[in-house]
């Protein structure tokens, strides 16, 4: 970010599962100096402990356990976040679909959801962070001096995802991507604890036919521009 901007602003990325966000948060962290937070990853990375702890994630009280018991460590990696449960690095691992089509699940629970949101406070009380999530400029940062909210269709988001996988060489079927999308818009908008929803002072952006650079440029234009308006 220009030296003329804030550094210990925060910015809140939120919205719908395969609309752009981390991808788009990330590079937006990159053009602005900031650590960039992904907090779908840390519900995935429970998930994905549970999994391997045979644990139901319609438990809450057993996953309640496994957070407080688990080391959940995101490092930076050129460009991308390395996670690490328990000094394991399981950064791909959390992407599975296994991992996938649980983590509403996990992420649905009352007492799970406060204490991600707790680390995820501490984790930005400094300042000069970018957090996407589905909560962020809602929950976990309402304070946040700058508050996205990114949209798309859901066959886009399907394509996005469909052409994301087979890029990493994983196997993808687009309509099964498309159901999985909906069911999850679904879970996590429609759950009792902190739903997915637009904050009221966050901008929204439906990237559905836009490029990712030209998202990130409109977020930092607007962060630029609300800046230096100020000056
Ligand atoms: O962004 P993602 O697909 O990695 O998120 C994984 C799941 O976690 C998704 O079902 C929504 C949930 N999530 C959430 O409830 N709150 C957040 N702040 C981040 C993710």
């Amino acid at each position: 970010m220009s030296s003329r901007t804030d550094s210990r602003a925060n910015i809140a990325v939120d919205g719908p599962a395969g609309a752009g966000k981390s991808t788009a948060a990330k590079l937006l962290a990159e053009r602005l100096g900031f650590d960039y937070i992904d907090t779908g990853a840390m519900y995935r990375a429970l998930t994905w402990k549970a999994v391997q702890e045979k644990v139901d994630v319609h438990n809450e009280q057993e996953l309640e356990r496994l957070l407080q018991e688990m080391k959940l460590v995101m490092k930076p990696a050129g460009g991308e976040i390395d996670i690490f449960a328990d000094d394991r690095r399981i950064t791909e691992e959390v992407r599975s679909s296994e991992v996938t089509n649980q983590v509403s699940y996990t992420a649905a629970h009352q007492k799970i959801r406060s204490g991600m949101v707790e680390k995820q406070k501490r984790m930005a009380s400094g300042g000069g962070c970018v957090m996407d999530g589905r909560d962020i400029g809602t929950a976990v940062l309402p304070d946040a001096s700058f508050k996205f909210f990114l949209t798309a269709e859901v066959e886009e988001r399907a394509r996005r995802r469909h052409l994301e996988q087979l890029d990493k060489g994983i196997e993808s079927d687009l309509e099964t991507l498309k159901e999985e999308i909906a069911s999850r818009d679904k879970l996590d908008s429609e759950r009792e604890t902190a739903p997915l929803r637009k904050a009221s002072d966050a901008v929204e952006i439906d990237t559905t036919s836009m490029s990712l650079e030209e998202v990130v440029e409109k977020m930092y234009k607007i962060i630029t521009k609300r800046v230096n308006d100020y000056e």
